[in-house]
């Protein structure tokens, strides 16, 4: 489908303008050279609209532009105690006068005498934040169960006394939030071509909730499967997780007013083998490839998502699975507030 094409379906959804697009797209030329394939990076670090950017503003732009379109007065959203997803719905709340509420679930517990990172921005910022502890023998998936459940009681509560309240999932993976990334792939196509007189190979990301690896393959399917697209997994995903997000894929396509696209079977390539050994937890892997950007392009990458996301890309590259002379795009999705959290999370850099 043409990208003017592509653009009116968009318009067919109300959306705040929350960010500066497009992102920068630009070649990373020592790393280039040194890697032998032609490297290039999508900076959706910065979306804006506060110093610390990232993917989920993509998202957001629809949610809030849904939630406003409601005339809600609420929003209420979830995550880990440093959920990137969380500190920016609170920024985007605060730009548009909505109350944000947050349930966190503490998977590394914070010092509350020393707050640090996307906790310590979600105070600054005044958000209502709920934390959520794990209780004896409870799981991180039971805690978020928890966490929702004592959101929506929360959320009936405010309801009952005439507050209108929206709901974003974990991560905005949601069929809305995922739009804004049927958006962010046609905006890269559109870039490359430009930039590069092509599309690219390949484009890599890291894959969480799942909602960007939906959105950009039902971009994909839109745009032309030309770049394939590789989602390197950020934590242990079951078996449920490639149709959750086919139908996330479709569902969003379905917003436009469009049939389902996406057969995750023929599309998806997501890759479990570098986030080991969890979530939260750091490898040697992100640390190297941290400190590689760092002192190779003077650039910044976390070691929870793109730190994990941008080692896989290295050994694609390094190993072969990507032939040399590609031209191969990193989706930076922001997080580097991670590098300022806590220790355990942030591992042993330098
Ligand atoms: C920095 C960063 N990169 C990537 C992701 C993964 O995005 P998604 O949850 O849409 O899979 C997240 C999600 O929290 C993130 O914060």
């Amino acid at each position: 489908m043409e990208y003017l094409k592509i653009r009116q379906h968009l318009e067919r959804l109300p959306k705040a303008d929350l960010g500066f697009f497009p992102t920068p797209l630009y070649r990373l030329d020592h790393l280039s050279g040194e890697l032998g394939v032609n490297l290039y990076i999508k900076r959706d670090d910065f979306t804006g609209m506060n110093l610390f950017g990232g993917n989920k503003v993509r998202k957001l732009q629809y949610l809030i532009g849904d939630a406003l379109s409601q005339g809600c007065e609420y929003v209420f959203t979830f995550g880990a105690t440093q959920s990137n997803h969380a500190m920016q719905t609170v920024s985007v709340c605060r730009r548009c006068g909505l109350k944000p509420v947050l349930y966190l679930v503490a998977i590394v517990e914070p010092d509350e005498e020393d707050l640090r990172a996307n906790l310590l921005l979600d105070k600054i910022m005044g958000a209502e934040i709920h934390l959520v502890k794990l209780l004896p023998g409870e799981t991180e998936a039971d805690a978020e169960e928890r966490s929702v459940q004592m959101a929506r009681e929360h959320r009936k509560r405010l309801e009952e006394e005439g507050h209108k309240c929206y709901e974003v999932p974990m991560g905005g993976a949601s069929p809305m939030g995922s739009v804004g990334f049927i958006e962010g792939f046609t905006e890269l196509m559109e870039q490359s071509e430009k930039l590069m007189g092509r599309r690219p190979d390949y484009l890599f990301h890291a894959t969480g909730t799942g909602g960007t690896m939906a959105g950009l393959l039902a971009g994909r399917a839109l745009c032309g499967r030309d770049t394939a697209v590789i989602s390197i997994n950020v934590s242990h995903k079951d078996e449920g997780y490639p149709m959750k997000c086919e139908s996330l894929a479709n569902e969003s396509l379905g917003l436009l007013g469009i049939e389902p696209l996406v057969e995750l079977g023929r599309e998806a390539c997501t890759d479990l083998s570098y986030y080991q050994p969890g979530y939260e937890i750091p490898n040697e892997g992100a640390s190297e490839a941290i400190r590689l950007l760092a002192r190779e392009e003077g650039l910044m990458i976390d070691p929870v998502y793109t730190g994990k996301a941008f080692a896989g890309m290295l050994d694609y590259i390094r190993s072969g699975k990507v032939a040399q002379g590609s031209d191969v795009v990193f989706l930076h999705t922001g997080g580097a507030t991670a590098l300022f959290a806590e220790k355990e999370i942030l591992g042993h850099i330098v």
